[in-house]
C-alpha cells in the first residue's frame, strides 16, 4: 500500500475513497467474494489456537468474560486480539476489534477468516458493532468460533449481517 492511501482524505472524498477500502477487490456488482487463499493458510485447529492463546490476554476484569480473536490476512498472516474492558464500561472494544485494528494498523487490507475463542459451551459470535467493521473490511470473512475445547461453529459474515449498510450505499449516484 502506498503512502498515499494512509493519508487523511478531505471529507467530499471520503465516499469516493471507500472504494479503496480493504476488501474493495473482493466486492463485486453482487456482494463480497472470497479472496483466493495461499499456500500459507494456517489450518483453521491453527488459527482456533492463536485465538486461545490471545484469550489469555484479555483485560476483562469487569464482566470476567475473556475472548480471543485470531483474524487471517489474505496473506496468511494472523493476527490476534482480546478483549480490553475499562472502568467506563462502554470505551470496552472486543477481541474482533483489536485484532481488525491491529491488522489494518500494520498495513494488512484483505482477510479471509476469524476464529473466535470464549469459555462457554454455546458459540460466542462478534457483536452488533464487531460485526459491521469486520464486514466493513474483511467482507464475507468465515466466522470460526470455538471454546476451550472445541469448535462450536461456523459462519460466513454475510450470514451474521444479511443486510448490511456498507460504503457501497455512500456513493454519490453520479460516481457509481
Ligand atoms: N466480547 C468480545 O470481546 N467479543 C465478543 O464476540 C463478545 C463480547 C467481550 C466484550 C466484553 O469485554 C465482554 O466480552 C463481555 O461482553
Amino acid at each position: 500500500m502506498s503512502d498515499s492511501e494512509h493519508t487523511h482524505w478531505p471529507v467530499g472524498e471520503r465516499r469516493s475513497q471507500a472504494d479503496r477500502r480493504s476488501g474493495r477487490e473482493r466486492r463485486s456488482e453482487a456482494g463480497w467474494t472470497a479472496v483466493p487463499l495461499d499456500g500459507r493458510r494456517a489450518g483453521s485447529d491453527a488459527l482456533v489456537a492463536a485465538a486461545r492463546a490471545a484469550r489469555q490476554h484479555a483485560q476483562a476484569p469487569y464482566s470476567g468474560f475473556k475472548v480471543g480473536a485470531a483474524l487471517e490476512a489474505a496473506d496468511g498472516t494472523v493476527v490476534t486480539g482480546c478483549n480490553i474492558e475499562n472502568a467506563s464500561y462502554s470505551l470496552t472494544i472486543c477481541a474482533e476489534r483489536v485484532a481488525l485494528v491491529k491488522a489494518l494498523s500494520e498495513g494488512h487490507t484483505a482477510f479471509t477468516r476469524i476464529a473466535v475463542v470464549a469459555d462457554t459451551a454455546d458459540p460466542t459470535p462478534p457483536c452488533g458493532p464487531c460485526r459491521q467493521l469486520l464486514w466493513e473490511y474483511g467482507g464475507d470473512l468465515q466466522v470460526i468460533l470455538a471454546n476451550l475445547g472445541r469448535v462450536t461453529g461456523i459462519h460466513q459474515m454475510a450470514e451474521l449481517l444479511p443486510l448490511p449498510f456498507d460504503g457501497r450505499l455512500l456513493s454519490r449516484p453520479d460516481k457509481r
